[in-house]
């Protein structure tokens, strides 16, 4: 049986005060949760918070590794350093970074595969931009998205890998995607794994939606049969919200 998977984006956000409120807010909240639990912290806050969640059910992750080892790359992190933090997941290639930092699945991959050397996990992250979708293009962008971002990983591998479906356009916009719509396109994600890597792989990996996922709607899309997960961002800052988010009802 797969174990469905909730994990905060904090995004830019939290000094280190704020991250040991937030995560001893959280623990009681989370504590019976049936899913597995983690909060993506800035790097500055990685040490704290996983102090302040240590003995409990809440993971810390990182939002983003560098390819390389060591050397000469200014502002990155590697996946050693993560590793020495006990960092146990890490996101990559998420939209803002694909937007804002000239990532493209070369370098996601690349990413991918630094993290699992290191023996991280990986929250991998795929989706649609607003034109994309508009000029019907969502299956194929994502279909591309996964075969490129896991390129050369072998099936082992594959098993340290969690895939986020998030659509850009649903983004902090407050706009979800239907659970219909969020749904089928996982369906299509799930098939690109199983081309490249088989029907077992295909079937177990874990695929998350994200984009405003919130208490409001986190019911309705969690009893989806494809999702297994979610990925939040601005709802994650809340402990209330984010809890109601870790403890969905659904009626299977
Ligand atoms: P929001 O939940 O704020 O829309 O952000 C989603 C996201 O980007 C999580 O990685």
């Amino acid at each position: 049986m797969k174990r469905n998977i909730i994990a905060g984006n904090w995004k830019m956000n939290k000094t280190q005060e704020e991250t040991k409120k937030l995560i001893a807010d959280l623990i009681p909240l989370v504590k019976d949760a049936q899913c597995e639990v983690v909060c993506c912290v800035p790097f500055t806050d990685i040490d704290v918070a996983r102090k302040a969640a240590r003995g409990t059910n809440i993971q810390i992750g990182a939002q983003n590794v560098h390819w390389a080892e060591s050397g000469a790359f200014t502002g990155e992190i590697s996946a050693s350093m993560l590793k020495e933090l006990k960092v146990k997941y890490v996101i990559v290639g998420h939209s803002e970074r694909r937007q804002y930092f000239n990532e493209t699945n070369g370098t996601v991959n690349a990413r991918i595969k630094a993290a699992l050397g290191a023996g991280l996990k990986v929250i991998f992250c795929v989706g649609e931009t607003l034109r994309e979708r508009e000029s019907g293009e969502t299956q194929k962008v994502v279909m591309t998205q996964t075969h490129e971002g896991l390129e050369g990983i072998d099936r082992k591998g594959l098993k340290n890998i969690v895939i986020a479906y998030e659509p850009v356009w649903a983004i902090g916009t407050g706009k979800t995607a239907t659970a219909k719509d969020a749904n089928d396109t996982i369906k299509v994600i799930r098939k690109a794994v199983r081309k490249d890597f088989g029907r077992a792989s295909g079937n177990s990996i874990r695929i998350q939606y994200g984009g405003s996922m919130n208490p409001a709607n986190v019911d309705e899309l969690m009893s989806m049969p494809e999702i297994d997960g979610g990925l939040i961002g601005g709802a994650s800052l809340t402990a209330e919200k984010f809890a109601r988010i870790v403890n969905y009802q659904t009626n299977d």
